[in-house]
Formats: C-alpha cells, structure tokens, sequence
C-alpha cells in the first residue's frame, strides 16, 4: 500500500512535528487534538517550525506554502481518520487513555488503514489488543525535536504483520528519517541502553566513588560523549529520566530500580534546568564543586561503559534487535560518540568478557555476562 493520507492524534509536541515532518514530506496530514484551541497551538508551532526553515533557506516561500496546504486540523476523531491510510498517535502516556482512543480509531479507519504510536514506554501489544486489526499495529516511536532528530524506532508487536512493518519503515525514509528495528520490549533501543549509564554513574556517586563532574568530565574528556550523564539527565529533565528508569524496573525489576538520589531530587521538585536545579544547581547561587576524588579517568570511563554494552549485548541475546541497529540507534537517538558494539570492538571482546565477569563476581547478578560473550 502506498500512504498519501495520514492523521496525526495529539497535537502536542511530538504530534505537531511528526505532522510537520509528514506535511513537509509531501504527505496530506489531518491533525487531531480534543479541542480546538490545542489545534491552534499544534498548528502555531508546524508555523513557527516553517518560518525556521524558510529563515534557515532550507525552504522557499512556495514549498512553505505548500507544506500549510497539506495541513488540516480538527477535533473530531472519528472524521480525522476516516480517509487516512496511516493514523500516528501521540497523545498522553497513559495506557488506558490510549486503548480508548485506539478502539474508536479501529471502528472508524478504513480496513486497510495502519495504526501507530509513538508511546515512549507502553506495550505494543497491549495497545494492539485494543483494536481488531493486531496485524496493522505498530509503534513508530519519534525522538525530540521530531524535526531535527533523524531516528525513528520502528517497534515490532507480536502480532504485526512484515507488510505492517515494511510500510511503517517506507513512511519513516520518506520524513527523511533513518529508521532502525525492535521487537517490543520496555525502553525499546535507546532508553533501554541510555539508562544504564545514568544509573551506574549515579550509583558510583553515592557510594563515594567519584563526584559528579568528575563522572561528567570523565566521560565527556575520556569517552568522547556530548554531555556528561549528570548534565544530560539535567537537560532532559529528571521526571523523564525517572519515568523511564521507572517502566523498565517495573518490567525487568531490581535492576533497573532508580537509585535514591535521583527519586529525592525528583520527589524534591528539583527536576533540572527546567527548575533551575537538578543534580547541578543553575541558579548561579549553588554550592561550589565538591572536591574530586582523583579516581583514575579511564577506569570511571570502563565502570560505566561496560553495563551499557552489557545491556546492548542482551537486547541481541534476546533477538530485540540486531548490532548494526542497536549502533546506529545510539549514535542518532542518544548522541553516543559511537555505538556499544563499535565501542566493544574498539576495546576488544577479550577485555569486555574479563570486565564484565569482574563486575559479575563483585557485584552480583545485575552484571551477569551475556550469553553471546560466554
Ligand atoms: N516528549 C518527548 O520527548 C517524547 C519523545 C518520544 C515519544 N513521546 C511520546 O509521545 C506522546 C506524546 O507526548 P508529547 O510530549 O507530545 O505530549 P504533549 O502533552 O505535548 O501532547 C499530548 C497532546 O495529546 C492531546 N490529547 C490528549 N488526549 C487526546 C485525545 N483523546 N485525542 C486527541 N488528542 C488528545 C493533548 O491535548 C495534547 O495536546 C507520549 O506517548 C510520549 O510518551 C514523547
């Protein structure tokens, strides 16, 4: 089936630029949201987003023009998606408002219509199980900024068929994005494999073994990230970092449990730049650095790497997705400097194994050696 019509639900952040990248691909998108003036400020933005492009050259006044022509908005669900051949929902995260809003999509699309969410932590399948139509479901999980960010996780159910899967990846080339694979699993690629290096590091900070900027420096300096996990996580906010560490402890237990620094400063209103504070005081009134431990860099930058290409290790063990995916998801999902495999090969498979045993026999089975390495 070749797409020409797609509704977007939700016209909040992620709604308005999965619309703008639809419309600015040469897509017809209907953009929903439950009332009007939430349409507006969807469209506002897909407007401000055009005025940026126009203003950076990358587009003329005509291809403008055209884009808004694509465009149209409404409030009523049921006549958004009546004619879509693809219905990309991005509404809140929340499992119950979703399966509602999915079972009143189903009744009202045509058959062949294909069914997306771009939820950031819910089951695939769950959220199919509230449609009759299993094998056209599938998760198309965007990054922010839509615009500016090139991955899109193309997330797998149980039940979606190959021709599901091969439509959603042709949509996604088509908004200019570089699309990777994974079966529906918590975190899927990039959450999955970013938050281990949040928690180790805030781990090794609380037992002492190194300040913050020390774990920032080091892994900025030593292991060539944009940002240092603590400034990161500050960046993100850490109401999103600890919702997201807290899907995965749920799923897939202790492991993932987010460690107490970050539950306090999270229960404390101190959620980072967006409130001034977070790990980081930006108020320009904080208390000056603690002192550095003096722990050897290369040593922080082994610590924390290796659960981070331990966690990538077990999504291949666990068929959820494949190296070359996994890499390419990291570097353009995450910034890493470079994928956990590249970075694994670059260290030599020899050194991850007695690494990650030694982590394994210090500290327990959170580090167990993954099967592709025994
Ligand atoms: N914000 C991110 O960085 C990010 C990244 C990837 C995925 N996501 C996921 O994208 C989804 C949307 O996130 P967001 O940040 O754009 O949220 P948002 O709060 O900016 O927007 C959600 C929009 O959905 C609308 N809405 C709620 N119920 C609706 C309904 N029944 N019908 C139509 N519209 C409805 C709201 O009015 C709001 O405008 C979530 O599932 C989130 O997990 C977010």
């Amino acid at each position: 089936m070749d797409v020409k019509r797609i509704a977007v639900i939700g016209s909040g952040l992620m709604g308005s630029g999965i619309a703008y990248v639809s419309a600015w691909n040469g897509y017809d998108v209907t953009i929903n949201d439950i009332k009007q003036e939430y349409v507006d400020s969807g469209m506002d933005r897909i407007r401000n987003d055009v005025m940026t492009g126009i203003d950076k050259g990358k587009m003329s006044m005509t291809e403008a023009e055209g884009l808004i022509g694509r465009m149209k908005g409404n409030v009523d669900l049921e006549a958004a998606v009546k004619d879509a051949d693809l219905v990309i929902e991005a509404i809140f995260e929340n499992m119950d408002v979703k399966k509602e809003v999915f079972g009143r999509i189903d009744a009202a699309a045509p058959s062949h219509t294909i069914l997306a969410t771009n939820t950031s932590s819910l089951s695939i399948d769950e959220l199919a199980s509230s449609t009759k139509r299993p094998d056209k479901f599938i998760g198309m999980h965007y990054f922010s900024p839509v615009a500016a960010m090139k991955l899109l996780e193309i997330v797998v159910g149980d039940k979606t068929s190959s021709e599901t899967i091969a439509i959603a990846e042709a949509v996604g080339a088509k908004q200019n994005k570089t699309t990777v694979r994974a079966k529906n699993s918590p975190g899927f690629i990039v959450n999955r494999i970013l938050m281990p290096v949040l928690r180790e590091s805030i781990l090794l900070y609380e037992q002492g073994v190194a300040t913050m900027e020390e774990l920032d420096t080091a892994m900025v300096a030593g292991a060539k990230f944009a940002a240092g996990p603590f400034a990161l996580g500050d960046f993100v906010g850490l109401d999103v970092a600890f919702n997201a560490m807290s899907t995965l402890y749920r799923e897939l237990g202790d492991c993932f449990k987010p460690p107490e620094t970050l539950k306090k400063l999270v229960d404390a209103g101190h959620l980072g730049n967006k409130t001034k504070k977070g790990f980081y005081d930006y108020s320009g009134k904080g208390p000056a650095p603690e002192p550095y431990k003096g722990v050897d860099r290369d040593w922080l930058v082994t610590r924390v790497s290796m659960p981070v290409i331990r966690e990538a290790m077990i999504l291949v063990d666990d068929g959820i997705a494949n190296k070359e995916d996994i890499d390419k998801a990291m570097i353009l999902g995450a910034s890493f400097p470079e994928g956990p495999f590249a970075m694994a090969q670059r260290v030599g498979m020899d050194k991850v194994k007695t690494e990650i045993t030694k982590l394994h026999e210090e500290l327990g089975e959170c580090y167990s050696v993954p099967k592709m390495l025994q």
